[in-house]
């Protein structure tokens, strides 16, 4: 808190209403505006543009700037000289790990890499031709009535067990969500592997044949998984934090995440943008797309361009297409066609007068599909994996969210129905 204030005086109104104003470490102070229910009066702020939602100290980002910090480390600096594990350990714990609590922690996680093998038999209950996120939202929300144990929100070690058990074991879900989609057997976690080879080899061994891990491709996938680890209040984990709110089963509060993830604006973005470069097909097309997303009368979008946050470079963005690089010419394959429609298409917008002046630069997935799709993952699956590197996320912030006292979520509303009326 400062001893800064604000006043608010409103028509009608003999007193002005005092404000508290509030400083964080970084970033723009913020305006307590909780006395106004009590004077008659909500804000109004429709997709939350101006309004925080709760005190948070694990993720920071300046969109003006640029910038994105996990626990005031730079994402370009994790991603650079860390791994996803040990990001999983900073985000939750606040802390970088010693190498003893490292090698714990990845202990911790190979431990419960396996999930119950009744979770196997309810796969059969959905349709082959399901989308995988509609399979996750069932299968991770299920994971509440196979672990129910240890799930006491006022245990700081039940929280870590819930939380190790989510980032083990939905990597071996999204997999098996691959698997049952082609009709292939599940592949069991290989503790002898990393996260990321782990993953990878689930997803593309099979009893016949061994899937060797190319270490090019299993650095790209963790570099994925660290790249959407965590983007403070997002959708998904607002979406996160109101459910776990009332109290309810960690598990359940994830598949509500993932839930939010999976439309277009949010995680599906990936999914869009790699479907977005395979319709334009060509260089000689970009422009035609180009003027369609700067036409009114066109709902087309450029997708993996604009976000919320960032009217700047999404720093992620950058990495990602430096895997993108590295990924390519591992595969010989530089000259990939839908690469080329990629690079072009950045550099048309970002010259072009609209896009400039709406601030609207690459997202991390304009170029995190176009990887994917080089380490033979299907669109489909793309937001399946956003979700399984998000998990940590999600959780880290349901994490601080319980430890503290806290008020189940309530938005108010502007009510433009009806006023009371009598049945005819
Ligand atoms: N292509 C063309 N125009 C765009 C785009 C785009 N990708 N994004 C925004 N605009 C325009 C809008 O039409 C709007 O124009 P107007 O002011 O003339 O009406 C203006 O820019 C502001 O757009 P909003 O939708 O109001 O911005 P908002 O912050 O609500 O939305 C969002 C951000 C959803 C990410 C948006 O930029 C978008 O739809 N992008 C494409 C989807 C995408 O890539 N999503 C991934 C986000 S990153 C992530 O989840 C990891």
């Amino acid at each position: 808190m400062t001893d800064k204030k604000a006043y608010l005086s409103i028509d009608g109104l003999d007193e002005k209403i005092e404000l508290k104003i509030s400083s964080g470490t970084i970033g723009p102070d913020v305006i307590d505006v909780s006395p106004l229910s009590a004077n008659g009066y909500f804000t109004y702020d429709p997709g939350f543009v101006s309004t925080a939602a709760c005190e948070s100290g694990i993720t920071y980002i300046d969109g003006g700037k640029g910038v994105l910090l996990h626990r005031g480390y730079p994402i370009e600096q994790l991603a650079d000289k860390s791994d996803y594990l040990e990001l999983c350990y900073l985000l939750f714990y606040g802390k970088l790990p010693t190498a003893e609590e490292k090698a714990e922690y990845v202990e911790t996680i190979q431990r419960h890499t396996m999930v119950h093998e009744q979770v196997s038999h309810f796969f059969n209950g959905f349709r082959r031709d399901a989308h995988p996120m509609a399979i996750m939202c069932g299968v991770v929300g299920a994971m509440a009535s196979f672990y129910h144990e240890n799930t006491d929100l006022t245990c700081p070690e039940d929280r870590a067990t819930t939380a190790a058990r989510l980032v083990a074991k939905i990597p071996t879900l999204a997999a098996m969500c691959y698997k049952y989609s082609k009709g292939q057997p599940f592949v069991f976690p290989n503790n002898d592997l990393d996260y990321a080879s782990n993953f990878l080899n689930m997803m593309f061994s099979t009893p016949c044949s061994d899937y060797e891990v190319n270490p090019v491709f299993a650095k790209a996938m963790d570099r994925i998984f660290m790249l959407h680890a965590d983007h403070e209040q997002n959708a998904s984990t607002s979406t996160v934090r109101l459910a776990g709110s009332s109290g309810a089963n960690p598990y359940a509060c994830i598949a509500a995440g993932i839930t939010a993830l999976w439309g277009p604006a949010h995680g599906g973005a990936n999914e869009a943008c790699l479907n977005m470069l395979e319709e334009i097909g060509d260089e000689s097309r970009v422009d035609e797309f180009v003027a369609r997303a700067k036409d009114k009368n066109d709902p087309f979008r450029l997708m993996g361009f604009g976000h919320r946050v960032y009217k700047n470079r999404d720093p992620r963005a950058t990495v990602m297409q430096k895997t993108c690089d590295e990924v390519l010419a591992q595969l010989g394959r530089s000259d990939d066609p839908l690469f080329k429609v990629a690079r072009k298409l950045e550099k048309a917008a970002l010259e072009d007068e609209y896009f400039i002046e709406k601030k609207l630069y690459p997202n991390v997935d304009f170029y995190s599909g176009i990887v994917l799709r080089a380490l033979g993952i299907p669109t489909s699956m793309f937001t399946v994996i956003f979700a399984v590197s998000r998990t940590i996320g999600w959780i880290s912030h349901w994490n601080e969210m319980v430890s503290e006292p806290h008020r189940i979520g309530r938005p108010r509303q502007l009510y433009t129905g009806s006023a009371e009326r009598d049945l005819p």
